[in-house]
Protein backbone atom coordinates (compact mmCIF):
# COMPACT_ATOMS: atom_id res chain seq x y z
CA UNK A 1 0.00 0.00 0.00
CA UNK A 2 2.92 2.54 0.74
CA UNK A 3 4.75 2.01 -2.03
CA UNK A 4 1.65 2.38 -3.85
CA UNK A 5 0.56 5.45 -2.16
CA UNK A 6 4.00 7.18 -2.55
CA UNK A 7 4.26 6.55 -6.35
CA UNK A 8 0.46 8.02 -6.56
CA UNK A 9 1.72 11.32 -5.15
CA UNK A 10 5.10 11.10 -6.99
CA UNK A 11 3.15 11.20 -9.90
CA UNK A 12 0.70 13.81 -8.83
CA UNK A 13 2.82 16.07 -7.49
CA UNK A 14 5.61 15.49 -10.74
CA UNK A 15 2.65 16.94 -13.21
CA UNK A 16 3.07 20.80 -14.24
CA UNK A 17 -0.42 21.44 -12.74
CA UNK A 18 -0.33 19.23 -9.33
CA UNK A 19 -2.80 16.73 -8.03
CA UNK A 20 -3.40 14.69 -5.08
CA UNK A 21 -5.35 11.43 -5.38
CA UNK A 22 -8.51 11.77 -3.07
CA UNK A 23 -8.94 7.71 -2.16
CA UNK A 24 -5.52 8.66 0.44
CA UNK A 25 -8.01 11.04 2.37
CA UNK A 26 -9.38 7.94 4.21
CA UNK A 27 -6.95 7.20 7.22
CA UNK A 28 -7.90 7.11 10.21
CA UNK A 29 -8.65 10.72 11.01
CA UNK A 30 -10.09 11.12 7.43
CA UNK A 31 -12.75 8.55 8.58
CA UNK A 32 -13.30 10.37 11.48
CA UNK A 33 -13.36 14.43 10.09
CA UNK A 34 -15.47 13.03 7.34
CA UNK A 35 -18.26 11.50 9.76
CA UNK A 36 -18.07 14.59 11.10
CA UNK A 37 -18.44 16.41 8.01
CA UNK A 38 -21.63 14.36 7.01
CA UNK A 39 -23.30 16.11 10.26
CA UNK A 40 -22.38 19.60 9.49
CA UNK A 41 -25.16 21.62 9.03
CA UNK A 42 -23.69 22.96 5.76
CA UNK A 43 -23.05 19.35 4.24
CA UNK A 44 -26.54 18.42 3.26
CA UNK A 45 -25.42 15.58 0.64
CA UNK A 46 -25.79 13.03 3.46
CA UNK A 47 -28.92 14.20 5.11
CA UNK A 48 -30.86 14.48 1.54
CA UNK A 49 -29.84 11.06 0.63
CA UNK A 50 -31.26 9.58 4.33
CA UNK A 51 -34.38 11.38 3.95
CA UNK A 52 -34.58 9.10 0.90
CA UNK A 53 -33.64 6.14 2.67
CA UNK A 54 -35.80 6.61 5.52
CA UNK A 55 -38.89 8.16 4.08
CA UNK A 56 -39.05 6.27 0.76
CA UNK A 57 -38.12 2.80 2.17
CA UNK A 58 -40.59 0.96 0.35
CA UNK A 59 -40.46 2.96 -2.88
CA UNK A 60 -36.46 2.12 -2.81
CA UNK A 61 -36.97 -1.81 -2.00
CA UNK A 62 -39.78 -2.19 -4.91
CA UNK A 63 -37.38 -0.29 -6.88
CA UNK A 64 -34.65 -3.01 -6.55
CA UNK A 65 -36.94 -5.28 -8.54
CA UNK A 66 -35.67 -8.21 -6.51
CA UNK A 67 -37.83 -11.45 -5.81
CA UNK A 68 -38.36 -12.76 -2.27
CA UNK A 69 -38.02 -15.98 -3.02
CA UNK A 70 -34.79 -15.68 -4.55
CA UNK A 71 -31.39 -15.24 -2.56
CA UNK A 72 -29.57 -11.82 -3.49
CA UNK A 73 -26.36 -9.94 -2.93
CA UNK A 74 -26.88 -6.60 -1.88
CA UNK A 75 -23.17 -4.93 -2.17
CA UNK A 76 -21.88 -1.87 -1.24
CA UNK A 77 -19.19 0.42 -2.81
CA UNK A 78 -17.66 2.67 -0.36
CA UNK A 79 -20.01 1.68 1.85
CA UNK A 80 -18.19 3.86 4.80
CA UNK A 81 -20.67 3.91 8.18
CA UNK A 82 -23.61 2.01 6.26
CA UNK A 83 -25.97 4.96 8.13
CA UNK A 84 -28.12 5.51 5.10
CA UNK A 85 -27.82 1.63 3.97
CA UNK A 86 -28.90 0.87 7.69
CA UNK A 87 -32.89 1.79 6.80
CA UNK A 88 -32.60 -0.02 3.29
CA UNK A 89 -31.37 -3.30 5.78
CA UNK A 90 -34.29 -2.95 7.91
CA UNK A 91 -36.72 -2.76 5.48
CA UNK A 92 -35.56 -5.45 3.25
CA UNK A 93 -35.15 -7.83 6.45
CA UNK A 94 -38.63 -6.88 8.05
CA UNK A 95 -40.39 -7.82 4.91
CA UNK A 96 -38.71 -11.37 4.39
CA UNK A 97 -36.07 -10.84 2.01
CA UNK A 98 -33.25 -13.57 1.91
CA UNK A 99 -30.19 -11.57 0.83
CA UNK A 100 -26.50 -11.12 1.98
CA UNK A 101 -24.94 -7.70 2.08
CA UNK A 102 -21.71 -7.27 1.05
CA UNK A 103 -19.70 -3.62 2.17
CA UNK A 104 -16.59 -2.96 0.36
CA UNK A 105 -14.29 -0.48 1.61
CA UNK A 106 -10.97 0.71 1.08
CA UNK A 107 -10.47 1.80 4.79
CA UNK A 108 -10.56 -1.40 7.49
CA UNK A 109 -11.20 0.84 9.94
CA UNK A 110 -14.26 2.28 8.17
CA UNK A 111 -15.45 -1.37 7.40
CA UNK A 112 -14.78 -2.66 11.05
CA UNK A 113 -17.02 0.69 12.96
CA UNK A 114 -20.17 -0.45 10.03
CA UNK A 115 -19.89 -4.43 11.08
CA UNK A 116 -19.31 -2.64 15.15
CA UNK A 117 -22.51 -1.07 14.98
CA UNK A 118 -24.65 -3.07 12.17
CA UNK A 119 -25.18 -6.51 13.29
CA UNK A 120 -25.89 -5.94 16.89
CA UNK A 121 -28.87 -3.63 15.63
CA UNK A 122 -29.60 -6.32 13.06
CA UNK A 123 -28.74 -9.30 14.43
CA UNK A 124 -29.83 -11.19 11.60
CA UNK A 125 -27.98 -9.53 8.80
CA UNK A 126 -25.47 -11.90 7.03
CA UNK A 127 -22.33 -9.23 6.29
CA UNK A 128 -19.80 -10.31 4.39
CA UNK A 129 -17.37 -7.17 4.47
CA UNK A 130 -14.68 -6.80 2.49
CA UNK A 131 -11.99 -4.61 2.37
CA UNK A 132 -10.22 -3.50 -0.85
CA UNK A 133 -10.23 -0.71 -3.68
CA UNK A 134 -13.57 -1.34 -5.85
CA UNK A 135 -12.33 -0.30 -9.00
CA UNK A 136 -10.76 -3.98 -8.46
CA UNK A 137 -13.17 -5.71 -6.40
CA UNK A 138 -15.80 -5.32 -9.02
CA UNK A 139 -13.95 -7.48 -11.33
CA UNK A 140 -14.96 -10.30 -8.92
CA UNK A 141 -18.24 -9.74 -8.74
CA UNK A 142 -19.23 -12.48 -11.69
CA UNK A 143 -17.97 -15.25 -9.12
CA UNK A 144 -20.82 -15.26 -8.07
CA UNK A 145 -24.24 -16.32 -9.89
CA UNK A 146 -26.70 -14.39 -7.77
CA UNK A 147 -28.68 -11.88 -8.88
CA UNK A 148 -27.23 -8.17 -7.27
CA UNK A 149 -28.13 -4.96 -6.48
CA UNK A 150 -25.08 -2.75 -6.40
CA UNK A 151 -24.97 0.13 -4.20
CA UNK A 152 -22.96 3.56 -5.04
CA UNK A 153 -23.86 5.90 -2.52
CA UNK A 154 -23.02 9.38 -0.77
CA UNK A 155 -22.14 11.08 -4.60
CA UNK A 156 -19.14 8.75 -4.75
CA UNK A 157 -19.78 8.51 -8.26
CA UNK A 158 -19.41 12.37 -8.59
CA UNK A 159 -15.58 11.99 -7.10
CA UNK A 160 -15.02 10.69 -10.82
CA UNK A 161 -14.39 12.92 -13.72
CA UNK A 162 -17.56 11.90 -16.50
CA UNK A 163 -14.75 10.12 -18.30
CA UNK A 164 -13.77 8.38 -15.74
CA UNK A 165 -17.57 7.50 -14.42
CA UNK A 166 -18.69 6.42 -17.89
CA UNK A 167 -15.61 3.79 -17.84
CA UNK A 168 -16.14 2.70 -13.79
CA UNK A 169 -19.89 2.49 -15.32
CA UNK A 170 -18.76 0.60 -18.03
CA UNK A 171 -17.11 -1.99 -16.37
CA UNK A 172 -19.69 -2.41 -13.63
CA UNK A 173 -22.06 -3.39 -16.61
CA UNK A 174 -19.91 -5.85 -18.05
CA UNK A 175 -19.77 -7.64 -14.37
CA UNK A 176 -23.22 -7.75 -13.98
CA UNK A 177 -25.85 -9.89 -15.69
CA UNK A 178 -28.99 -8.60 -17.32
CA UNK A 179 -31.67 -7.94 -14.41
CA UNK A 180 -29.27 -6.93 -11.77
CA UNK A 181 -29.78 -3.15 -10.84
CA UNK A 182 -27.38 -0.36 -9.33
CA UNK A 183 -28.59 2.50 -7.01
CA UNK A 184 -26.76 5.15 -7.74
CA UNK A 185 -26.62 8.31 -5.53
CA UNK A 186 -25.83 11.38 -7.06
CA UNK A 187 -25.74 14.90 -5.75
CA UNK A 188 -27.73 17.15 -8.63
CA UNK A 189 -26.54 20.52 -10.28
CA UNK A 190 -28.09 23.46 -8.09
CA UNK A 191 -26.83 27.10 -6.97
CA UNK A 192 -23.68 27.95 -5.86
CA UNK A 193 -24.87 29.43 -1.92
CA UNK A 194 -25.97 25.92 -1.43
CA UNK A 195 -23.11 24.14 -3.14
CA UNK A 196 -20.04 25.60 -1.72
CA UNK A 197 -20.64 25.77 1.69
CA UNK A 198 -21.01 22.06 1.91
CA UNK A 199 -17.30 22.32 0.93
CA UNK A 200 -16.18 24.99 3.16
CA UNK A 201 -17.73 24.76 6.27
CA UNK A 202 -17.62 27.31 8.74
CA UNK A 203 -16.24 25.09 11.76
CA UNK A 204 -13.07 24.36 9.08
CA UNK A 205 -13.80 20.87 9.41
CA UNK A 206 -13.64 20.44 5.61
CA UNK A 207 -10.40 22.41 5.51
CA UNK A 208 -9.24 19.73 8.37
CA UNK A 209 -10.12 16.88 6.23
CA UNK A 210 -8.14 18.04 3.38
CA UNK A 211 -5.04 18.83 4.86
CA UNK A 212 -5.29 15.99 6.73
CA UNK A 213 -3.87 14.15 3.49
CA UNK A 214 -0.51 16.10 4.01
CA UNK A 215 -0.33 14.86 7.47
CA UNK A 216 -0.70 11.40 6.32
CA UNK A 217 1.81 11.78 3.90
CA UNK A 218 4.59 12.99 6.39
CA UNK A 219 3.82 10.40 8.43
CA UNK A 220 3.35 7.39 6.08
CA UNK A 221 6.06 8.49 3.49
CA UNK A 222 8.49 10.33 5.59
CA UNK A 223 7.30 14.13 4.11
CA UNK A 224 7.92 17.45 5.67
CA UNK A 225 5.01 19.33 4.69
CA UNK A 226 4.46 22.49 7.43
CA UNK A 227 0.72 22.03 7.15
CA UNK A 228 -0.23 25.19 8.34
CA UNK A 229 1.77 26.79 5.20
CA UNK A 230 -1.18 25.76 3.31
CA UNK A 231 -4.66 26.38 2.66
CA UNK A 232 -8.15 24.62 1.58
CA UNK A 233 -9.45 26.31 -1.43
CA UNK A 234 -12.82 25.23 -2.85
CA UNK A 235 -14.65 26.26 -6.34
CA UNK A 236 -17.95 25.64 -7.73
CA UNK A 237 -19.90 26.97 -10.49
CA UNK A 238 -23.85 26.20 -11.27
CA UNK A 239 -23.01 26.86 -14.94
CA UNK A 240 -19.81 23.88 -14.64
CA UNK A 241 -21.62 21.53 -11.91
CA UNK A 242 -18.45 20.63 -10.27
CA UNK A 243 -16.87 21.20 -7.30
CA UNK A 244 -13.36 21.30 -6.77
CA UNK A 245 -10.77 21.46 -3.85
CA UNK A 246 -7.91 22.62 -4.14
CA UNK A 247 -4.52 22.39 -1.86
CA UNK A 248 -3.37 25.91 -1.80
CA UNK A 249 0.29 27.02 -0.94
CA UNK A 250 0.26 30.16 0.97
CA UNK A 251 4.22 31.03 0.21
CA UNK A 252 6.99 29.83 -2.06
CA UNK A 253 8.58 26.18 -0.35
CA UNK A 254 10.09 23.49 -1.04
CA UNK A 255 8.98 19.86 0.95
CA UNK A 256 10.37 16.42 0.47
CA UNK A 257 8.80 13.44 1.10
CA UNK A 258 11.56 10.87 2.22
CA UNK A 259 10.30 7.68 1.01
CA UNK A 260 9.97 9.21 -2.87
CA UNK A 261 13.65 10.73 -2.28
CA UNK A 262 12.04 13.87 -4.39
CA UNK A 263 11.96 17.57 -3.19
CA UNK A 264 8.86 19.39 -4.82
CA UNK A 265 8.64 23.08 -5.18
CA UNK A 266 5.61 25.14 -4.86
CA UNK A 267 4.73 28.65 -5.53
CA UNK A 268 2.55 31.05 -3.46
CA UNK A 269 -0.57 30.91 -4.92
CA UNK A 270 0.02 27.31 -6.89
CA UNK A 271 -2.55 24.67 -6.15
CA UNK A 272 -2.40 21.32 -5.80
CA UNK A 273 -5.97 19.37 -7.33
CA UNK A 274 -7.23 17.11 -5.02
CA UNK A 275 -10.96 16.69 -5.32
CA UNK A 276 -14.00 16.70 -7.50
CA UNK A 277 -17.52 16.22 -6.68
CA UNK A 278 -19.53 16.59 -9.64
CA UNK A 279 -22.85 17.31 -9.67
CA UNK A 280 -25.65 15.51 -12.01
CA UNK A 281 -28.49 15.92 -13.57
CA UNK A 282 -30.36 13.72 -16.23
CA UNK A 283 -28.30 14.87 -19.42
CA UNK A 284 -24.88 14.54 -17.28
CA UNK A 285 -25.99 10.93 -15.90
CA UNK A 286 -26.66 9.76 -20.09
CA UNK A 287 -23.38 10.92 -21.17
CA UNK A 288 -22.31 8.57 -18.41
CA UNK A 289 -24.20 5.56 -19.53
CA UNK A 290 -24.46 5.94 -23.06
CA UNK A 291 -22.30 3.35 -23.90
CA UNK A 292 -23.09 0.75 -21.10
CA UNK A 293 -26.55 -1.39 -20.93
CA UNK A 294 -27.77 0.09 -17.65
CA UNK A 295 -31.67 1.31 -18.10
CA UNK A 296 -32.76 4.19 -15.41
CA UNK A 297 -35.78 2.71 -14.26
CA UNK A 298 -36.96 5.06 -11.14
CA UNK A 299 -35.39 8.32 -9.69
CA UNK A 300 -36.07 9.11 -5.86
CA UNK A 301 -35.34 12.79 -4.73
CA UNK A 302 -35.55 14.35 -1.16
CA UNK A 303 -38.31 16.85 -0.72
CA UNK A 304 -35.57 19.80 -1.44
CA UNK A 305 -34.60 17.91 -5.04
CA UNK A 306 -31.47 18.62 -4.21
CA UNK A 307 -30.51 14.61 -4.59
CA UNK A 308 -30.86 11.86 -6.60
CA UNK A 309 -30.86 8.26 -6.33
CA UNK A 310 -31.03 6.78 -9.42
CA UNK A 311 -32.14 2.98 -10.03
CA UNK A 312 -30.88 1.69 -13.26
CA UNK A 313 -31.51 -2.24 -13.98
CA UNK A 314 -28.50 -4.10 -16.61
CA UNK A 315 -30.28 -4.66 -19.42
CA UNK A 316 -29.53 -7.85 -21.75
CA UNK A 317 -26.49 -6.69 -23.89
CA UNK A 318 -26.76 -6.21 -27.61
CA UNK A 319 -23.86 -7.46 -29.00
C1 LIG B 1 -17.78 9.89 0.51
S1 LIG B 1 -17.64 8.47 1.55
C2 LIG B 1 -19.29 7.83 1.32
C3 LIG B 1 -19.65 6.79 2.32
C4 LIG B 1 -21.03 6.21 2.17
N1 LIG B 1 -21.21 5.49 0.91
C5 LIG B 1 -22.08 7.27 2.29
O1 LIG B 1 -22.84 7.44 1.35
O2 LIG B 1 -22.16 7.91 3.32
C6 LIG B 1 -16.63 7.48 0.54
C7 LIG B 1 -16.29 6.09 1.10
O3 LIG B 1 -15.74 5.35 0.02
C8 LIG B 1 -14.52 4.77 0.43
N2 LIG B 1 -13.67 4.74 -0.78
C9 LIG B 1 -13.14 5.79 -1.44
N3 LIG B 1 -12.46 5.37 -2.53
C10 LIG B 1 -12.57 4.01 -2.53
C11 LIG B 1 -12.09 2.99 -3.40
N4 LIG B 1 -11.37 3.27 -4.48
N5 LIG B 1 -12.39 1.70 -3.11
C12 LIG B 1 -13.13 1.38 -2.01
N6 LIG B 1 -13.62 2.31 -1.15
C13 LIG B 1 -13.34 3.60 -1.41
C14 LIG B 1 -13.98 5.63 1.55
O4 LIG B 1 -13.16 4.92 2.44
C15 LIG B 1 -15.28 6.13 2.22
O5 LIG B 1 -15.68 5.27 3.26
Amino acid sequence: MNSQFAADVDAGLSKSSKTLPSKYFYDKKGDELFMQIMALPEYYLTRAELEIFTEQTPLLIDALGMNKSQHFELIEMGAGDGSKTKFLLKGLLDQGYDFDYLPIDISGNVLEHLVETLQPELLSLSIKAQQGDYFEILKTLKDSHAPKVVLFLGSNIGNQSDEQAAAFMYSLGENLAPGDRVVLGADLIKPVDVVLPAYNDSQGVTKAFNLNLLTRINRELSGDFDVSQFEHAPEYTEEEGIAKSFIQSKVDQTVTIGAIGQTYSFKAGEKVHVEISRKYNKKVLAGILKDTDFNLVNTLKDSKAYYGDFILERSASES
